[in-house]
């Protein structure tokens, strides 16, 4: 089976259990974020796009009774997963997971005093639509606080693909590759983000981490890969050219891992925090 056949039903029970081994790509983005997040007491909490439950769960066992959180996400197989942990957690705050988009928010005005999103804005059909939610039902001095990859993730995987490209003689997709490439913003992308919608941007961390694969083989054939960004990578190109054009990125991709002794992966992220 090559990593073109796989496939990974969104809403099978079975991936979302997989999914948890994402915790680790989660994990790295979630280490800032939980090293600047405000831990205060009687804080209400919601974490937008809590998919299996991070960093909810891990919130609310930082936090104490006086705590209330709720974590929202529209994945229905995540929503369930996070509200079996949540009968498992034992948790002292009062937690609950809600199935809703994070664009039409099913809360009154001002309700909270703190809204995490932990990799969320990269996911989200309409960002924009999400932030202004976070500033209507969050309380005055409340803090947003996201983090996010931005431009530059993976940047050694695209310069390869353009190589491919140009090698084939498919220059005319060069722009839709570098559309797809710089779509994930910049610090400056990200702060309009929150301008726009009034917030008031009072923390950027910019930090970075590098993937390491044996090879380009490796590299497609990680579960990360394959449900979260080979979906992407594969809209770049016609179905017709798929074959021609993944199997010559895997073997140019191979060739430098052999090079270099092995293949890496830059990811740039951003902390941003933000006041109502
Ligand atoms: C990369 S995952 C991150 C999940 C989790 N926060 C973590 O750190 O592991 C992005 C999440 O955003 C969710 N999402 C996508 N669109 C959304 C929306 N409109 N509102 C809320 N969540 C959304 C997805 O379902 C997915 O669970």
């Amino acid at each position: 089976m090559t990593f073109l056949d796989k496939n990974f039903p969104i809403e099978s029970p079975d991936t979302v259990l997989l999914f948890e081994e994402l915790s680790l790509w989660s994990s790295y983005f979630g280490k800032i974020l939980l090293d600047h997040v405000p831990l205060r007491k009687d804080m209400a909490v919601l974490d937008v796009g809590c998919g299996a439950g991070f960093p909810l769960y891990e919130l609310a066992n930082r936090l104490d009774a006086t705590c209330q959180l709720t974590g929202l996400d529209p994945w229905e197989a995540g929503v369930e997963r996070a509200k079996w942990k949540l009968a498992h957690h034992q948790l002292l705050p009062k937690v609950e997971v809600l199935l809703g988009d994070a664009a039409k928010l099913p809360f009154p005005d001002k309700q909270f005093d703190l809204i995490t999103c932990n990799l969320g804005i990269n996911n989200f059909d309409d960002p924009a639509a999400v932030v202004k939610e976070c500033y209507r039902t969050m309380k005055r001095d409340g803090r947003l606080c996201l983090t996010t990859n931005v431009e530059g993730h993976f940047r050694e995987f695209y310069s390869v693909y353009e190589t491919v490209l140009k090698e084939l003689g498919m220059e005319e997709l060069l722009p839709t590759l570098k559309a797809s490439e710089q779509r994930r913003g910049t610090d400056e992308t990200v702060r309009d983000l929150l301008e726009d919608a009034r917030f008031n941007v009072v923390k950027i961390i910019r930090d970075k981490f590098t993937l390491r694969y044996l090879n380009g083989s490796a590299f497609f054939h990680h579960f990360l890969t394959v449900i979260g960004f080979l979906p992407g990578f594969r809209s770049i190109v016609p179905k017709r050219e798929e074959e021609r054009v993944f199997s010559l990125l895997e073997k140019r991709l191979n060739e430098q891992a052999d090079w270099d002794g092995e293949l890496k992966m830059t990811v740039p992220m951003l902390y941003v925090e933000a006041v109502r």
